[in-house]
C-alpha cells in the first residue's frame, strides 16, 4: 500500500519517519511545496535504514502530485504552525487556502483515498476538506484527538506516578486550548477510574494541562510541537493500513451524533480499512454534553469564515 504525506515539515516529516520505521507502507512519498526539502528529508530518512533496520523506502518530491497517484492514506499537514502566543484558529487565513488547494490536488490523482487532516485550526480544516472533496465522511478524519488523548495521559500519569501505556482517557470536542473536552470522569487506571486515585484538584490540574497542552509546548519550543503529533497521525495510518479497529479520538463529520451536524468534532471513531467506520456516541453527563455545545458553536463560527471568505 501507498502512503502520502504533504508537508515536510517538523510533523509530517516525524509522521513519515514513524511510519517508515514501522514498515507501514510499501510506498512512501513525502511532498512539500519547497524546492529539495521533501527530497532531502526523505534521504536523511533513508540513511538510518541501515541503522535501524527497516526496509521502507521514502521518497521525497517538489510539489509532484502525479508521485501520489493511488495512495490509499494521505496525511495533510500543510499550512503554517502556531508561533508563541498563537491560538490555532489564529492560523485560519493562511491554511484554509493551502489546505484547500492540496485536497483538490491530491484528489486528481488518488480518487479514492482516505484523508487525514493534521493542519490547524483542525476542526474547521478537517472540514473544509470535507466540503472540498465531497468525499463521503467515512474517508476524512482529523488528527488532534489522538494526540490530545495522549497529552491527557501524560499528566494523568504524571499526577498517579504510573505508566502513560496502562492508561485509558480520551479527549473530545474540538483541538483547541478552550474547545477539547478531557473525559476526566471516564478516564482509568488499568480500569480504576482515576477519580478515584487523585483529588479534585488533581484532577482539575490534568484537565487544564492537558487544554493548554499543545501552547505550553509552543512556548518552550518556539514553534509547534512535532513528535507527539506525528506519532498520533502514524497511529491513526495503522490502524487503516492495518485494519486494527482501534478507538481512537478523532476528528470528523457529524450527523446527529452527541446532538450535533453539518460540523467536525473530534469524538471516539473506530478506525479501520474504510475510515471512519464507525462513531461511538458516548452518553455524555449534562455538564460533558453542555461543554461539547459550547465547542461546537466555537467551531461553528470558525467554520462561517470559510463560507465567508468563499472557501466553500
Ligand atoms: C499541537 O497541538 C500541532 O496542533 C498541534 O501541537
Amino acid at each position: 500500500m501507498k502512503v502520502t504525506v504533504v508537508g515536510a515539515g517538523a510533523v509530517g516529516a516525524t509522521c513519515a519517519d514513524d511510519i517508515a520505521r514501522k514498515a507501514l507502507s510499501e510506498e512512501l512519498i513525502l511532498l512539500d511545496i519547497k524546492e529539495g526539502f521533501a527530497e532531502g528529508k526523505a534521504i536523511d530518512m533513508m540513511q538510518t535504514a541501515a541503522l535501524l533496520g527497516f526496509d521502507s523506502k521514502i521518497r521525497g518530491v517538489t510539489n509532484d502530485y502525479a508521485a501520489t497517484a493511488d495512495s490509499s492514506v494521505v496525511v495533510i499537514t500543510s499550512g503554517l504552525p502556531r508561533k508563541p502566543g498563537m491560538t490555532r484558529e489564529e492560523l485560519i487565513g493562511t491554511n484554509a487556502g493551502i489546505v484547500k488547494s492540496v485536497t483538490e490536488n491530491i484528489l486528481k490523482y488518488s480518487p479514492n483515498t482516505i484523508i487525514i487532516v493534521v493542519s490547524n485550526p483542525m476542526d474547521t480544516m478537517n472540514y473544509l476538506t470535507l466540503k472540498t472533496s465531497g468525499l463521503p465522511k467515512n474517508r476524512i478524519l482529523g488528527m488532534g484527538g489522538a494526540l490530545d488523548s495522549a497529552r491527557f495521559k501524560f499528566y494523568l500519569s504524571q499526577e498517579l506516578g504510573c505508566s502513560p501505556a496502562d492508561l485509558n482517557a480520551m479527549v473530545i470536542g474540538g483541538h483547541g486550548d478552550t474547545t477539547m473536552i478531557p473525559l476526566i470522569k471516564h478516564a482509568t487506571w488499568n480500569s480504576i477510574p482515576v477519580t478515584q486515585l487523585l483529588s479534585q484538584e488533581q484532577q482539575d490540574k490534568v484537565v487544564a494541562a492537558t487544554m493548554v497542552g499543545g501552547a505550553t509546548l509552543t512556548k518552550l519550543i518556539g514553534t509547534s510541537a512535532w513528535y507527539a503529533p506525528g506519532a498520533g497521525t502514524a497511529v491513526m495510518v495503522e490502524s487503516i493500513l492495518r485494519d486494527q479497529k482501534k478507538l481512537i479520538s478523532s476528528g470528523v463529520a457529524l450527523d446527529g451524533e452527541y446532538g450535533q451536524s453539518d460540523i467536525s468534532l473530534v469524538v471516539p471513531v473506530v478506525i479501520g480499512k474504510n475510515g471512519a467506520e464507525k462513531i461511538i456516541n458516548l452518553p455524555l453527563s449534562a455538564e460533558e454534553q453542555a461543554a461539547f455545545n459550547k465547542s461546537a458553536d466555537a467551531v461553528r463560527s470558525m467554520n462561517n469564515v470559510l463560507t465567508e471568505s468563499n472557501l466553500i
